[in-house]
């Protein structure tokens, strides 16, 4: 062969082998923790091709090979990481004062390098509900920031106590805690939906956290007065609790068990309450008489329909609007429920009992026996009644004297701690 050939049949051989050269990236970006897969590489073939081992989550380039039948082929693989974690909140983040947070409690957390951390700077021992924030971030800094809220409650239970009656004038700011304060100097918050440009009422809680009490805001243009707008059965229950207010109302058919008389020394009217109303009722009128004090009762169970002619007799002369601050619309009495009674100092009854030494004697005494005054002074604006210091209602010596100690009406107080 002479030379110009050889050379031709070398060009013709280069020509020939860069047709059959396989076209593929020979070097490729993925993100950390995928696999390298045939279309990543653009490699173009029916066959099976198998990848020399290969750790999808050291960040950096590996140089490996992949096999199509019997040839190999070299692949620089760069492993990136350019996705932030995943954060999606499961639950409300409640958690008591000091408490450490377990994120995982509340959020689910991933991210594709299997490895993060949580930056938070919150001081868990203020205790109250906030907005807060947290941040994901994983080895290569990818970073998600989540903001929720976070309600710290406390170890001691909130009280909170409503200063005023919640009646706000309509398009106007207002703060919540000028109508409430609370025994741990907590700022409250509102829950619940309301509409300050729209008159009417709103059931609302207020509160911080999960510890709440639920009252109805008023948003007024001046023309609302009573809240018996909103009105819901009251519920029944075993044991002395019922709440009856203008807002709970028994049905016509609620009769209590066990109506007895008192004991007619303490009991003018033949007026009848409760068996355990009426033992301690007596019980307390006995102690009251041997320390001077002519205790008796004048009211005592009333049935709905009993209620309906008191209520009307008042509305024969007297506005309905006076009325309803002296007077419980029917359904709406304690006296249904047979534990309450109205009592003077002999024949000194209702207003007239104020000023008498045996209320004084009642104000200190009455809870020892299981009484209490369910429409105190300075309470009107949650109650709703003009003060009235001769209506007991029984609820036991315990209740009666946490109660005392509060400075709730009774329906705060059952909704604080006894529901
Ligand atoms: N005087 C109270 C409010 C009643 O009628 O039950
Ligand atoms: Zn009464």
């Amino acid at each position: 062969m002479n030379k110009k050939a050889f050379y031709l049949l070398l060009v013709f051989f280069i020509l020939l082998t860069s047709c059959r050269r396989v076209d593929y990236l020979k070097s490729i970006t993925i993100e950390v923790g995928n696999e390298i897969t045939k279309e990543l590489i653009q490699f173009e073939t029916t066959k099976e091709i198998n990848f020399d081992e290969f750790d999808p989550f050291q960040l950096g380039t590996q140089n490996i090979n992949f096999y199509v039948e019997e040839t190999s082929y070299p692949l620089s693989v760069n492993v990136n990481d350019t996705k932030a974690p995943t954060v999606i909140q499961r639950h409300v983040v409640t958690i008591e004062a000091d408490e450490t947070i377990n994120w995982e409690d509340y959020f689910d957390i991933s991210d594709n390098s299997n490895w993060y951390e949580i930056i938070s700077d919150i001081d868990t021992s203020l205790i109250e509900s906030r907005e807060e924030s947290i941040i994901v971030r994983d080895a290569s800094q990818n970073e998600t920031q989540v903001s929720f809220e976070l309600n710290v409650t406390s170890k001691e239970a909130l009280i909170i106590q409503q200063e005023k009656e919640l009646i706000v004038d309509v398009n106007t700011e207002f703060d919540i805690n000028d109508y409430f304060t609370n025994n741990l100097d907590m700022n409250l918050s509102i829950y619940g939906d309301y509409d300050i440009d729209k008159v009417g009422y709103y059931p609302i809680e207020v509160g911080s956290g999960t510890q709440r009490l639920s009252v109805i805001l008023t948003i007024s243009d001046g023309s609302l007065t009573s809240s018996y707008k909103l009105i819901e059965p009251a519920t029944i229950r075993d044991d002395l609790n019922i709440i009856v207010t203008k807002r709970y109302q028994l049905p016509q058919s609620y009769v209590p068990d066990n109506l007895v008389l008192i004991d007619s020394i303490y009991n003018p009217k033949s007026v009848r309450v409760t068996s355990d109303t009426a033992l301690a009722f007596e019980t307390m009128a006995n102690a009251a008489k041997n320390e001077g004090h002519n205790l008796v009762a004048t009211s005592g169970y009333r049935s709905y329909d009993f209620q309906v002619q008191v209520y009307n007799s008042f509305l024969a002369y007297d506005s309905q609007e006076n009325v309803d601050t002296y007077s419980a619309r029917p359904g709406h009495s304690e006296h249904q429920l047979g534990t309450t009674l109205d009592v003077c100092e002999g024949d000194l009854c209702f207003g007239n009992f104020t000023n008498t030494d045996t209320f004084h004697w009642m104000t200190n005494h009455a809870h020892e026996y299981g009484f209490i005054l369910s429409y105190p002074l300075g309470k009107e604006g949650v109650h709703g009644y003009t003060y009235e210091s001769w209506h007991y209602r029984y609820v036991g010596k315990d209740v009666a004297t946490h109660f005392n100690s509060m400075n709730l009406t009774f329906e705060e107080y059952v909704q604080q701690f006894i529901e």
